[in-house]
């Protein structure tokens, strides 16, 4: 594995990833709860754009005691990204899909560095 430059600190936000290419690979990266994380820009769905999907919270739905839709709720403690193509959903943290933990986005290491941010390739 070699240590890649993606871009520096300061060009990283919380709002939106940052779309970098390394050696022909786009890479989505963000901070998320005060780390910074980096996935390989590809759903493994159908190969969508995946993190240049909207940011957003989970939905929760909430019942009454016959167990209809009440109301739905965001849960900003969890935060997913949105693929662009087909909306499935992934945990940013993990990179999990939210409807079948067994799928992952692709996820590289990351170091932060001199105010720079590396990835290791
Ligand atoms: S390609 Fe991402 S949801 Fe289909």
């Amino acid at each position: 594995m070699a240590e890649k430059l993606l871009c520096a600190s300061s060009d990283i936000s919380d709002t939106t990833a940052r779309i970098c290419e390394v050696e022909g690979v786009e890479i989505g990266v963000i901070r998320h709860k005060g780390t910074i994380v980096a996935y390989r820009n590809v759903c493994p769905h159908q190969g969508g754009p995946v993190c240049e999907g909207l940011k957003m919270p989970r939905v929760c739905v909430e019942f009454d005691e016959q167990r209809r839709p009440l109301r739905q709720n965001f849960d900003t403690a969890e935060m997913h990204f949105v693929c662009p193509w087909h909306g499935w959903e992934f945990k940013i943290e993990t990179g999990e899909a939210v409807g079948d933990s067994k799928i992952r986005l692709s996820r590289y290491k990351v170091v932060e560095r001199d105010e720079n941010v590396y990835v290791e390739i």
